[in-house]
């Protein structure tokens, strides 16, 4: 495996590639990568010849009072892991590489659906997430792009982004890779106590307790939406929100919506912990 630093490197190489004929599979990551990011290596080359990781800690998506310079950097062992797995090249730039001008002065940003859920609490962020993909598609020029629906809203974003922007990638979402007790493989899990690693499955239990009770007939979304709230705040998670929404608008569901998304955002001691649950009614 190949680890490449510059724009200029990697342009060159997948030119390469693309003279050879393969097509290029592309999965990007801020890195400390887990059996999540590896579930989407695999995924990316089921559907590719030759796979580039990205680890970028993107500056532009951490506000201002977030934990960007606490942020686990840990290139070493994480190509270690990509070399395992098949992939061809990692691309590990430093920041002046993305951000050539200082300051950008030029955004990409997906109105309506970046300003629910995670949008409301963080303010920027989702204008930061599209617009370093933006970045890293025009670098890698990839022919599909695979990303984790453990972040439901951040895929949603990004399919918008490529559909209106008619950006040549194909986007594939994969499944949350889970702890064997159900919670999502997160970098920032390692944040967590010992103690609070025991409670942190709940937010995951809470989630599916809320599938039962839509599958049940439930359909006072704000009373079910309380309830689970008022719940984890009694097991000591600082709740940002748990919302029932249509899944494809992020719009808080209504009894008349078929396709939901029950997604959460709950900090527990340091780390905040999102984590969600799609119900399809017949
Ligand atoms: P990061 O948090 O490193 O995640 C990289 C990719 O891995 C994302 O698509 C994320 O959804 C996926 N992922 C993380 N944990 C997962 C899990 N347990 N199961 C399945 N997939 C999982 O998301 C980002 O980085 C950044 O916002 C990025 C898209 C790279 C832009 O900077």
């Amino acid at each position: 495996m190949e680890l490449l630093h510059t724009v200029a490197e990697v342009r060159e190489r997948v030119r390469q590639w693309r003279q050879a004929g393969k097509r290029v599979g592309f999965v990007p990551t801020m890195g400390n990568l887990h059996e999540g990011h590896l579930s989407l290596v695999r995924e990316a080359r089921r559907h590719s010849d030759e796979v580039v990781v990205s680890i970028f800690v993107n500056p532009t998506q951490f506000g201002p009072n977030e934990d960007f310079d606490a942020y686990p950097r840990t290139l070493d062992a994480d190509c270690a892991q990509l070399r395992d797995a098949g992939v061809a090249m990692a691309f590990a730039p430093p920041v002046e590489e993305i951000y050539p001008l200082g300051t950008n002065q030029t955004w990409v940003d997906v109105d309506a659906l970046g300003d629910y859920l995670c949008g409301a609490d963080r303010p920027g962020h989702f204008r930061g997430v599209t617009t370093v993909v933006s970045k890293l598609f025009n670098i890698v020029q990839p022919d599909l792009a695979v990303f984790g629906e453990k972040d439901f809203q951040q895929l949603a974003v990004i399919r918008r982004m490529v559909a209106e922007l008619l950006m040549p990638v194909r986007v594939i979402g994969a499944a949350t890779d889970r702890e064997p007790d159900g919670l999502a493989r997160s970098s920032r899990n390692g944040f967590l106590t010992a103690e609070e690693r025991t409670r942190a499955p709940l937010l995951q239990q809470h989630l599916q307790e809320a599938r039962r009770a839509i599958e049940a007939g439930e359909r006072d979304y704000r009373a079910l939406e309380q309830r689970l709230a008022a719940s984890l705040a009694g097991h000591g998670f600082d709740v940002d929100y748990v919302t029932v929404a249509n899944a494809d608008s992020l719009v808080p569901a209504g009894p008349g919506d078929r396709s939901l998304v029950v997604a959460a955002a709950a900090r527990l001691g340091r780390p905040r912990l999102i984590d969600n649950v799609t119900v399809k009614l017949a």
